[in-house]
């Protein structure tokens, strides 16, 4: 008999975690998928709208390259005012009367399945499996009462949406991402209103250039780069006077008397953790030295010190660079500090900043 995995959520927003799960259940039960998204899960609420779920969850399915993937929006069309499987799972055995329905349910919903509206029908009407986790133990006595099936499965990674919505991770197709920016959800709503125009395209092309090089260059913390390029610039809103305060309060007392221009990578940082909940130093440190660089980068420092000065809406051709950058970070990243040089220097910018300084000399000694 044909199987049919049934895979509900809210996918807000769908993740790599989701689908690699669903690959596995699929390969595991030698059965297709249909992806059911909530229109209002009870236990929590949606941020971004159902059509936005729905439509990354289209682009997800079609960038995944899976033809045992597919949608069933009957929870979003209905309009009861709660959904439950039990519904769900006889509207779909209606629809597919020749299948065998499989119920995909996550680890940690296991022991409270006994709750659930008719769980012993839906124990019969379908075959209720869940992929095992790490960390996430399962009453064994539930999973016996209602015969559930463990799908063993280690590969789904870390990734929530939750963790997606608030930028811990962005283990997302890149469509997704593409997406949640243009759309203006999750994170995006925060960053936006706190950048102009101008600075928004440019913060969302450095981070995803820094997130290409990072990627390219094969250091593990792409993710990281994209974060911090798409924050680096935060503090550039705030009055020089407030900036100058948040600098003296926070940082080593030198960067308070640093020029106007050089305020914004301290507060970028500053405001990076206090508002976005940042906590990964890497990419809190990529920001603070963004605008003068310092001694002793880390590998993320000099990528988005580099994508900062060559992302390509900067409004010159800076091509050559970024090809570079994304063959050799660190190469590309010492022609990039020497453009730099040569391009403060012509301006009549001061060269004596020491955090400037230090790094000039660390990374490309007397040379000019
Ligand atoms: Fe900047
Ligand atoms: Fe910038």
């Amino acid at each position: 008999m044909e199987r049919l995995i049934v895979f509900g959520g809210s996918f807000d927003p769908i993740h790599n975690g989701h689908l690699r799960i669903a690959q596995a259940a699929s390969f595991a039960l030698n059965a297709d998928v249909v992806f059911v998204p909530a229109r209002k899960p009870r236990w929590k609420t949606t941020e971004a709208s159902a059509a936005d779920r729905l439509a990354m969850l289209k682009i997800a399915l079609a960038s995944s390259g899976s033809g045992a993937f597919y949608i069933d929006t009957v929870e979003l069309d209905g309009d009861a005012e709660e959904n439950y499987s039990i519904d769900t799972v006889r509207y779909l055995q209606r629809k597919n009367p020749k299948k065998r329905l499989y119920l995909l349910i996550g680890a940690d919903q296991v022991n409270a399945f006994p709750r659930w509206r008719e769980a012993k029908a839906l124990s019969r009407e379908s075959d209720v499996c869940y992929i095992r986790r790490d960390g996430v133990p399962v009453d064994e006595e539930t999973v016996a009462a209602f015969h559930m099936r463990a799908i063993d499965y280690d590969k789904a990674g870390s990734v929530s949406s939750s963790s997606v919505r608030e930028l811990r991770s962005l283990d997302i197709p890149a469509k997704v991402l593409g997406y949640i920016e243009s759309h203006g959800l999750y994170f995006m709503k925060k960053v936006i209103p706190r950048l102009s125009k101008e600075r928004l395209i440019h913060s969302v092309s450095v981070a995803r250039l820094g997130f290409a090089i990072a990627e390219r260059n094969g250091i593990a913390s792409a993710d990281k780069a994209y974060v911090a390029g798409l924050l680096h610039d935060l503090g550039k809103s705030l009055p020089e006077e407030e900036a100058r305060k948040i600098v003296r309060d926070n940082f080593p007392s030198a960067y308070a008397d640093y020029p106007a221009w050089a305020l914004h990578q301290f507060t970028g940082r500053y405001l990076a953790e206090k508002d976005f909940g940042i906590a990964d130093q890497a990419a809190l440190d990529a920001i603070e030295f963004h605008c003068t660089g310092k001694a002793h980068m880390p590998p993320l420092g000099k990528i988005i010190y580099s994508a900062d000065k060559i992302e390509p809406t900067r409004g010159y051709d800076s091509s050559k660079m970024i090809h570079e950058c994304l063959k050799d970070y660190y190469m590309g990243f010492l022609t990039v500090l020497s453009e730099n040089r040569k391009f403060l220097m012509e301006k009549g910018y001061d060269m004596d900043i020491p955090l400037s300084k230090e790094c000039f000399d660390m990374y490309l000694g007397g040379k000019k």
